[in-house]
Protein backbone atom coordinates (compact mmCIF):
# COMPACT_ATOMS: atom_id res chain seq x y z
CA UNK A 1 0.00 0.00 0.00
CA UNK A 2 2.94 2.56 1.20
CA UNK A 3 5.25 1.80 -2.27
CA UNK A 4 1.28 2.12 -4.02
CA UNK A 5 1.11 4.88 -2.79
CA UNK A 6 4.69 7.17 -2.99
CA UNK A 7 4.60 5.59 -6.78
CA UNK A 8 1.67 7.15 -6.95
CA UNK A 9 3.29 10.53 -5.41
CA UNK A 10 6.32 10.13 -7.85
CA UNK A 11 4.36 10.01 -10.88
CA UNK A 12 2.04 13.05 -9.61
CA UNK A 13 5.35 15.05 -9.01
CA UNK A 14 7.22 14.27 -12.17
CA UNK A 15 5.98 16.96 -14.15
CA UNK A 16 6.09 19.41 -12.23
CA UNK A 17 9.93 18.34 -11.31
CA UNK A 18 10.55 17.97 -14.71
CA UNK A 19 9.10 21.16 -15.81
CA UNK A 20 10.63 23.25 -12.88
CA UNK A 21 14.08 21.64 -13.62
CA UNK A 22 14.16 21.09 -17.97
CA UNK A 23 13.63 23.71 -20.06
CA UNK A 24 13.10 26.60 -17.84
CA UNK A 25 15.06 29.76 -17.57
CA UNK A 26 17.42 31.07 -15.24
CA UNK A 27 15.35 32.79 -12.50
CA UNK A 28 16.55 36.08 -10.23
CA UNK A 29 15.78 36.72 -7.11
CA UNK A 30 14.93 39.95 -6.90
CA UNK A 31 13.83 41.59 -3.44
CA UNK A 32 10.05 43.95 -3.98
CA UNK A 33 8.60 45.53 -1.54
CA UNK A 34 5.22 43.47 -1.39
CA UNK A 35 7.08 40.23 -0.95
CA UNK A 36 6.49 38.48 2.99
CA UNK A 37 3.90 39.25 5.39
CA UNK A 38 3.99 42.48 6.31
CA UNK A 39 5.13 43.29 2.57
CA UNK A 40 2.87 46.28 0.67
CA UNK A 41 3.10 47.84 -2.64
CA UNK A 42 4.96 50.82 -2.77
CA UNK A 43 2.65 53.86 -4.23
CA UNK A 44 5.70 55.43 -6.33
CA UNK A 45 7.52 52.11 -7.43
CA UNK A 46 3.84 51.33 -9.15
CA UNK A 47 3.00 55.12 -11.15
CA UNK A 48 7.04 54.77 -12.34
CA UNK A 49 5.77 51.09 -13.64
CA UNK A 50 2.61 52.71 -15.53
CA UNK A 51 4.79 55.38 -16.97
CA UNK A 52 6.97 52.24 -18.17
CA UNK A 53 4.34 50.15 -19.22
CA UNK A 54 2.50 53.32 -21.03
CA UNK A 55 5.03 54.36 -22.62
CA UNK A 56 6.75 51.22 -23.73
CA UNK A 57 5.10 48.12 -23.17
CA UNK A 58 1.83 49.18 -24.45
CA UNK A 59 2.97 49.60 -28.13
CA UNK A 60 2.62 45.99 -28.31
CA UNK A 61 1.12 44.49 -25.10
CA UNK A 62 -2.52 45.16 -23.43
CA UNK A 63 -4.09 45.34 -20.08
CA UNK A 64 -7.58 44.80 -20.72
CA UNK A 65 -8.94 43.16 -17.67
CA UNK A 66 -7.82 46.12 -15.46
CA UNK A 67 -10.37 49.11 -14.53
CA UNK A 68 -9.04 52.36 -15.49
CA UNK A 69 -10.41 53.96 -12.80
CA UNK A 70 -8.56 51.50 -10.36
CA UNK A 71 -5.50 53.89 -10.83
CA UNK A 72 -6.92 55.93 -8.26
CA UNK A 73 -6.76 53.13 -5.50
CA UNK A 74 -5.56 53.61 -2.35
CA UNK A 75 -2.72 50.61 -1.83
CA UNK A 76 -2.33 50.99 -5.41
CA UNK A 77 -0.54 53.77 -7.36
CA UNK A 78 -3.45 56.28 -5.79
CA UNK A 79 -3.47 58.73 -8.75
CA UNK A 80 -5.24 61.66 -8.17
CA UNK A 81 -8.45 61.15 -9.72
CA UNK A 82 -8.40 64.25 -12.13
CA UNK A 83 -5.36 62.64 -13.39
CA UNK A 84 -6.62 59.38 -13.58
CA UNK A 85 -9.33 61.00 -16.33
CA UNK A 86 -6.44 62.63 -18.44
CA UNK A 87 -4.74 59.14 -18.39
CA UNK A 88 -7.79 57.94 -19.87
CA UNK A 89 -7.95 60.70 -22.39
CA UNK A 90 -4.87 59.37 -23.72
CA UNK A 91 -5.16 55.92 -24.47
CA UNK A 92 -6.85 54.71 -27.56
CA UNK A 93 -10.18 55.32 -28.20
CA UNK A 94 -13.15 52.50 -27.87
CA UNK A 95 -14.45 51.16 -30.73
CA UNK A 96 -18.65 51.13 -30.75
CA UNK A 97 -20.46 48.23 -32.40
CA UNK A 98 -21.66 50.62 -35.10
CA UNK A 99 -18.43 51.60 -36.68
CA UNK A 100 -17.78 54.87 -34.93
CA UNK A 101 -14.95 55.93 -31.47
CA UNK A 102 -15.91 57.40 -28.55
CA UNK A 103 -12.98 58.70 -26.33
CA UNK A 104 -12.09 56.03 -23.18
CA UNK A 105 -13.32 56.61 -19.70
CA UNK A 106 -12.21 56.24 -16.49
CA UNK A 107 -15.05 53.47 -16.25
CA UNK A 108 -13.48 51.74 -19.15
CA UNK A 109 -11.06 49.09 -19.33
CA UNK A 110 -7.20 49.75 -20.68
CA UNK A 111 -6.70 48.37 -24.20
CA UNK A 112 -6.24 44.83 -25.19
CA UNK A 113 -2.89 44.08 -26.87
CA UNK A 114 -2.23 45.66 -30.08
CA UNK A 115 -0.23 43.34 -31.19
CA UNK A 116 -1.68 39.91 -31.77
CA UNK A 117 1.33 37.62 -30.41
CA UNK A 118 1.80 39.81 -27.90
CA UNK A 119 -0.09 38.82 -24.75
CA UNK A 120 -2.20 40.57 -22.18
CA UNK A 121 -0.50 41.18 -19.29
CA UNK A 122 -3.02 41.86 -16.99
CA UNK A 123 -2.49 38.47 -15.16
CA UNK A 124 0.81 37.66 -16.32
CA UNK A 125 2.34 38.51 -13.03
CA UNK A 126 0.07 35.64 -11.50
CA UNK A 127 0.12 33.17 -14.26
CA UNK A 128 3.94 32.64 -14.58
CA UNK A 129 3.83 31.92 -10.69
CA UNK A 130 3.36 28.19 -10.77
CA UNK A 131 6.45 27.05 -12.08
CA UNK A 132 9.10 29.86 -11.46
CA UNK A 133 8.44 30.45 -7.68
CA UNK A 134 10.60 29.57 -4.97
CA UNK A 135 9.87 25.47 -3.77
CA UNK A 136 8.78 24.60 -0.61
CA UNK A 137 5.63 23.75 1.09
CA UNK A 138 4.26 27.23 1.17
CA UNK A 139 6.62 28.76 3.85
CA UNK A 140 9.00 29.74 1.11
CA UNK A 141 6.26 31.13 -1.12
CA UNK A 142 4.46 33.02 2.06
CA UNK A 143 7.82 34.51 2.86
CA UNK A 144 9.62 34.97 -0.59
CA UNK A 145 6.95 36.04 -2.70
CA UNK A 146 5.15 33.60 -5.66
CA UNK A 147 7.83 33.97 -8.51
CA UNK A 148 5.68 35.68 -11.32
CA UNK A 149 7.86 38.93 -10.35
CA UNK A 150 10.77 37.29 -10.52
CA UNK A 151 10.22 36.10 -13.75
CA UNK A 152 9.11 38.64 -15.47
CA UNK A 153 12.28 40.73 -13.76
CA UNK A 154 14.41 38.12 -14.98
CA UNK A 155 13.11 38.32 -18.55
CA UNK A 156 13.13 41.79 -19.13
CA UNK A 157 16.64 41.73 -17.22
CA UNK A 158 17.43 38.29 -19.42
CA UNK A 159 18.79 39.29 -22.79
CA UNK A 160 22.45 38.27 -24.45
CA UNK A 161 22.10 40.25 -26.77
CA UNK A 162 22.20 37.29 -29.20
CA UNK A 163 19.69 37.10 -32.00
CA UNK A 164 18.50 34.62 -34.87
CA UNK A 165 16.52 34.66 -37.80
CA UNK A 166 14.42 31.55 -37.99
CA UNK A 167 11.51 30.80 -40.34
CA UNK A 168 11.28 34.32 -41.57
CA UNK A 169 10.95 35.67 -37.82
CA UNK A 170 13.93 37.47 -35.13
CA UNK A 171 14.49 35.31 -32.19
CA UNK A 172 16.63 36.75 -29.29
CA UNK A 173 18.50 34.77 -26.69
CA UNK A 174 17.01 35.62 -22.95
CA UNK A 175 18.20 33.37 -19.85
CA UNK A 176 14.89 33.38 -18.60
CA UNK A 177 12.74 32.43 -21.17
CA UNK A 178 11.81 28.81 -21.49
CA UNK A 179 13.51 27.68 -24.26
CA UNK A 180 16.18 30.64 -24.41
CA UNK A 181 14.90 32.46 -27.56
CA UNK A 182 11.59 34.78 -27.36
CA UNK A 183 9.87 36.83 -30.30
CA UNK A 184 10.09 39.84 -28.15
CA UNK A 185 12.78 42.30 -28.53
CA UNK A 186 14.73 43.48 -25.62
CA UNK A 187 11.93 46.44 -24.71
CA UNK A 188 13.93 47.52 -22.02
CA UNK A 189 17.58 47.83 -23.98
CA UNK A 190 19.04 50.82 -22.45
CA UNK A 191 19.19 53.09 -19.73
CA UNK A 192 16.86 55.94 -19.28
CA UNK A 193 14.07 54.97 -21.82
CA UNK A 194 11.49 56.69 -19.32
CA UNK A 195 11.88 59.88 -18.03
CA UNK A 196 10.82 59.43 -13.90
CA UNK A 197 8.84 62.58 -12.20
CA UNK A 198 10.43 61.33 -8.62
CA UNK A 199 14.26 61.69 -9.15
CA UNK A 200 14.44 58.00 -8.91
CA UNK A 201 17.21 56.17 -10.87
CA UNK A 202 16.17 54.98 -14.27
CA UNK A 203 18.25 52.07 -15.65
CA UNK A 204 17.37 49.64 -17.27
CA UNK A 205 17.13 47.39 -14.25
CA UNK A 206 15.26 49.46 -11.99
CA UNK A 207 12.10 49.96 -14.92
CA UNK A 208 12.43 46.32 -14.98
CA UNK A 209 11.54 45.86 -11.24
CA UNK A 210 9.21 49.14 -11.60
CA UNK A 211 6.96 47.79 -14.34
CA UNK A 212 6.82 44.23 -12.53
CA UNK A 213 5.93 45.56 -9.44
CA UNK A 214 2.53 47.34 -11.40
CA UNK A 215 1.89 44.53 -13.08
CA UNK A 216 1.85 42.27 -9.80
CA UNK A 217 -0.47 44.87 -8.84
CA UNK A 218 -2.74 44.55 -12.09
CA UNK A 219 -2.56 40.61 -11.26
CA UNK A 220 -3.27 41.22 -7.90
CA UNK A 221 -4.37 44.46 -6.47
CA UNK A 222 -6.30 43.77 -3.36
CA UNK A 223 -3.23 41.97 -2.07
CA UNK A 224 -2.62 43.99 0.60
CA UNK A 225 -6.39 43.69 2.07
CA UNK A 226 -6.12 40.39 1.81
CA UNK A 227 -2.98 40.46 3.85
CA UNK A 228 -4.41 42.48 6.51
CA UNK A 229 -7.43 40.19 6.76
CA UNK A 230 -5.20 37.12 7.02
CA UNK A 231 -3.36 38.68 9.97
CA UNK A 232 -6.22 39.99 11.52
CA UNK A 233 -7.92 36.28 11.41
CA UNK A 234 -4.49 34.87 12.91
CA UNK A 235 -4.85 37.05 16.14
CA UNK A 236 -8.46 36.63 16.19
CA UNK A 237 -7.65 32.80 16.34
CA UNK A 238 -4.53 33.45 18.91
CA UNK A 239 -7.36 35.52 21.55
CA UNK A 240 -9.84 33.30 20.93
CA UNK A 241 -7.60 30.09 21.97
CA UNK A 242 -6.01 31.80 25.26
CA UNK A 243 -9.54 32.39 26.12
CA UNK A 244 -11.04 28.83 25.25
CA UNK A 245 -7.83 27.47 27.27
CA UNK A 246 -8.67 29.94 30.48
CA UNK A 247 -12.13 29.08 30.06
CA UNK A 248 -11.46 25.07 30.10
CA UNK A 249 -9.41 25.49 32.83
CA UNK A 250 -11.95 27.57 34.73
CA UNK A 251 -14.60 24.95 34.22
CA UNK A 252 -12.51 22.46 35.51
CA UNK A 253 -10.83 23.81 38.01
CA UNK A 254 -13.34 22.44 40.52
CA UNK A 255 -12.52 19.05 39.51
CA UNK A 256 -9.29 19.02 38.91
CA UNK A 257 -8.54 20.68 42.01
CA UNK A 258 -10.11 18.29 44.54
CA UNK A 259 -8.00 15.39 42.89
CA UNK A 260 -4.70 16.97 43.84
CA UNK A 261 -5.93 17.66 47.46
CA UNK A 262 -6.79 13.98 47.86
CA UNK A 263 -3.69 12.56 46.48
C1 LIG B 1 7.60 45.38 -29.89
C2 LIG B 1 6.53 44.72 -29.21
C3 LIG B 1 6.70 44.46 -27.70
C4 LIG B 1 7.00 45.35 -26.70
C5 LIG B 1 7.29 46.85 -26.83
C6 LIG B 1 6.97 44.60 -25.46
N1 LIG B 1 6.67 43.29 -25.72
FE1 LIG B 1 6.47 41.80 -24.33
N2 LIG B 1 6.09 40.46 -25.80
C7 LIG B 1 6.02 40.74 -27.15
C8 LIG B 1 5.80 39.50 -27.88
C9 LIG B 1 5.67 39.38 -29.38
C10 LIG B 1 5.74 38.46 -26.93
C11 LIG B 1 5.59 36.95 -27.19
C12 LIG B 1 7.00 36.38 -27.21
C13 LIG B 1 7.06 34.90 -27.42
O1 LIG B 1 6.13 34.19 -27.04
O2 LIG B 1 8.12 34.43 -27.96
C14 LIG B 1 5.91 39.10 -25.63
C15 LIG B 1 5.88 38.42 -24.43
C16 LIG B 1 5.97 39.02 -23.18
C17 LIG B 1 5.82 38.33 -21.92
C18 LIG B 1 5.46 36.86 -21.73
C19 LIG B 1 6.63 35.95 -21.74
C20 LIG B 1 6.13 34.55 -21.51
O3 LIG B 1 6.51 33.94 -20.50
O4 LIG B 1 5.34 34.05 -22.33
C21 LIG B 1 5.99 39.26 -20.93
C22 LIG B 1 5.92 39.02 -19.44
C23 LIG B 1 6.24 40.52 -21.58
N3 LIG B 1 6.21 40.34 -22.94
C24 LIG B 1 6.43 41.70 -20.89
C25 LIG B 1 6.69 42.91 -21.51
C26 LIG B 1 6.94 44.14 -20.77
C27 LIG B 1 6.90 44.28 -19.26
C28 LIG B 1 7.17 45.10 -21.68
C29 LIG B 1 7.50 46.55 -21.44
C30 LIG B 1 8.67 46.82 -20.63
C31 LIG B 1 7.05 44.49 -23.02
N4 LIG B 1 6.77 43.16 -22.85
C32 LIG B 1 7.22 45.15 -24.22
C33 LIG B 1 6.14 41.99 -27.73
C34 LIG B 1 6.48 43.16 -27.07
Amino acid sequence: MIRKLSLAAALALAPAAAMAAGAAGHIEDFAFSFEGPFGKYDELQLQRGLKVYTEVCAACHGLEHVAIRSLADKGGPALPEDQVRAYAKGLAPVALPDGEERARETSDHFPASGLPTAPDLSLMAKARSGFHGPYGLGINQFVNGIGGPEYIASLLTGYTGNEKEEAGSTFYENTAFPGGWIAMAPPLASDGLVEYDDGHANTARAMAEDVTAFLMWTAEPKMMARKQAGFTAVIFLSILAVLLYLTNKKLWSGIKGRKKKHA
